[in-house]
């Protein structure tokens, strides 16, 4: 059978209308806005603290943000998470954040491109987004439940259309079990993604969703050929919560929603599992990161790029100003502590040992 015939066969039970794509992809916007889907706070930022310098001998003009990820050089350590694709709204969301990224040189995953994969029309937001920010660095996303059925040739279709940089492959178990049309199959996954590393021409990384990784997840990483893995741990956004909310009240999705609104490893737990489990993979920190302070401390650790959505995703809708000012805020609290912990450099931040627990 023909790859794409054998594609169109595979996708064809679970192909869903362009009308429910675009549905749920508004719940989720509309949901991750609620503060109370977020577990604000349990991410484990607070119980890290970095060694401050009194007398720091730097010049903070001279602090320097720019960054190495996936072997290339970067302007900056930030990198806007992966978040909408695929819906009519969320073009100018892209749009804008393309513009901002390649501005201030920020990384910039994109949402789910599952939609994509049923409708070759969705591609053409990314022509657009890219005549108007040539040089962004975009990451390409597709769901780990979606590339078990998916043919390599169709992912590099994905890669193609954004002219991406990398693919991001995102796990997601608990979103899977609670979304009302979710669908939890994850047998073959790491067969897929080995595959995937192995084949498609740019680097592959695995992140969750904001529910995390334990060690022994992660001890059975280094063997795929993944480049990095993303944390995206507990402690900020939580599918489990968001998923809940689609549901209707009372039904046993809504009810398991509850259960399981604390469910996940914290980022900075995850992250440190992460550092001591990689050996093959870059180590990427998201997950509840909400000032340039949490920023410093996923670096001080040896997070290689640190993530962020919700944040952005609030100052994005406010506007152009207010995204670009929200941007800027990040950047210069990582540059206060990075001055006041007597670091002129990111490298300098990951390698000099300025991090404790306070409380682990
Ligand atoms: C509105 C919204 C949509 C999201 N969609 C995706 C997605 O399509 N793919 C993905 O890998 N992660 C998606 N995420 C998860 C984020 O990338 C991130 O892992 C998670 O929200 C935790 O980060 P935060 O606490 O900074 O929000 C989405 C997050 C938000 C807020």
């Amino acid at each position: 059978m023909e790859d794409t015939e054998k594609f169109a066969s595979l996708q064809g039970s679970s192909r869903e209308s362009v009308q429910q794509f675009e549905n749920r992809k508004q719940d989720h916007i509309r949901l991750a806005l609620d503060d109370s889907n977020e577990a604000l706070g349990l991410g484990g930022f607070d119980r890290l603290q970095l060694r401050h310098e009194a007398l720091p001998e730097l010049d903070f003009a001279e602090i320097e943000i720019k960054s190495e990820a996936l072997g290339l050089s970067v302007a900056t350590p930030l990198m806007v998470s992966s978040m909408t694709a695929g819906h009519p709204d969320g073009v100018d969301l892209n749009r804008r954040l393309a513009l901002a990224c390649e501005e201030r040189g920020w990384l910039m995953g994109v949402g789910s491109q599952r939609r994509q994969l049923t409708d070759g029309e969705a591609a053409t937001e990314w022509q657009t987004i890219r005549r108007q920010a040539p040089r962004v660095r975009l990451l390409g996303n597709l769901g780990l439940s979606q590339l078990i059925r998916t043919p390599l040739t169709q992912v590099q279709r994905l890669v193609d259309s954004l002219e991406a940089t990398a693919m991001i492959i995102h796990t997601n178990p608990l979103q899977e079990c609670l979304q009302p049309e979710g669908t939890p199959q994850f047998k073959g996954g790491i067969a897929a993604l080995t595959e995937l590393a192995a084949h498609l021409p740019v680097p592959v990384i695995l992140k969750e969703t904001g529910c995390g990784f334990s060690s022994a997840t992660l001890s059975r990483l280094n063997e795929l050929g993944v480049a990095a893995v993303d944390v995206s741990g507990f402690g900020g956004t939580h599918w489990g919560r968001i998923e809940g909310g689609r549901s209707s009240e009372g039904s046993p999705k809504s009810l398991a929603a509850q259960a399981f609104r604390n469910w996940g490893i914290s980022t900075v737990d995850s992250l440190a599992a992460a550092l001591s489990a990689s050996t093959h993979f870059e180590v990427w920190a998201s997950g509840g990161v909400r000032s340039g302070l949490d920023v410093a401390k996923a670096l001080a650790m040896g997070a290689q790029v640190v993530g962020l959505a919700k944040p952005i995703l609030v100052a994005a809708l406010a506007g152009e100003a207010e995204l670009r000012l929200t941007m800027e805020r990040f950047e210069f609290e990582l540059k206060t502590a990075m001055f006041c912990t007597g670091c002129s450099t990111v490298a300098e931040l990951s390698n000099k040992g300025i991090w404790a627990w306070v409380n682990k």
